[in-house]
């Protein structure tokens, strides 16, 4: 069992092989287990009233594409990544439509995307897993035009204080895939500082549940706009 690593001091310590084979085994039952996070997940982001017509969208760990079909269903294209070719397979499946174009690729080497053609990237619960949000932030506003946005939607730091990170469970064996503690401040900071200025934040838990120590936020969601200046 693997449980939340301290925050990595550099990117080098990714273990992109063990995501990937966690994901590999995952990709089975992804959409059909209990999952409240991800439900949830798919639900901000269709109450985001996130601008999607006529844009040009580049999704971050796409998965099994539970919200690229979402995304596609209004965008003008929908590049959508992720780092898991089993995932990326039931992705396909899901929404064949040609404006879709999904890529293998790790997040945390250069993205196959021009600069400054991008209206909307979107990441959904995958940052967790990447140490260096930097770089994330980094090419987010490399590829966004001015006045783009970046929607991001993660387990809320909160959780993880609470040792909480994705992981599934197949006949009685619990996967802890690897993950790195993000506090609200390290998501903030970088973007800011790749030009980044943050529109909205959200907290959330599932309805009806009343926010405490026991159950503190599942799902922190926050959009920023790359400055047109
Ligand atoms: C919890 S799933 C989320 C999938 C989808 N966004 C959703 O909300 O259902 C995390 C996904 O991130 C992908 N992933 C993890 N690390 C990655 C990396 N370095 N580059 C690209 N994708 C990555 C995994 O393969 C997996 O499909």
């Amino acid at each position: 069992m693997k449980r939340l690593k301290t925050k990595a001091k550099s990117a080098n310590v990714q273990n992109t092989g063990s995501v990937r084979q966690a994901y590999k085994a995952w990709s089975e039952i992804y959409d059909s287990n209990d999952n409240a996070t991800r439900d949830l997940d798919a639900v901000l982001l269709r109450a985001a009233d996130l601008v999607l017509e006529h844009a040009h969208v580049v999704e971050l760990g796409a998965g099994t594409g539970k919200n690229t079909r979402y995304l596609a269903s209004r965008a003008h294209h929908v590049t959508a990544m992720d780092l898991t070719p089993a995932m990326l397979d039931r992705a396909r499946l899901r929404v064949p439509d040609s404006h879709v174009s999904f890529v293998e690729h790790d997040l945390t080497q250069s993205w196959p995307v021009d600069n400054n053609c991008v209206d909307l990237v979107v990441g959904n619960l995958v940052l967790e897993h990447i140490a260096d949000l930097g770089f994330v932030m980094q090419e987010a506003a490399r590829v966004l035009r001015a006045g783009g946005t970046l929607y991001l939607s993660e387990l809320h730091p909160f959780r993880q204080l609470q040792s909480k990170q994705a992981r599934f469970t197949i006949d009685g064996e619990t996967t802890f895939v690897d993950a790195f503690l993000h506090t609200t401040s390290d998501y903030i900071r970088p973007a800011l500082a790749n030009g980044f200025v943050l529109r909205e934040m959200t907290e959330a838990l599932e309805d009806n549940l009343p926010v405490n120590v026991e159950n503190p936020p599942r799902i922190l969601t926050l959009r920023f706009e790359l400055n047109a200046s």
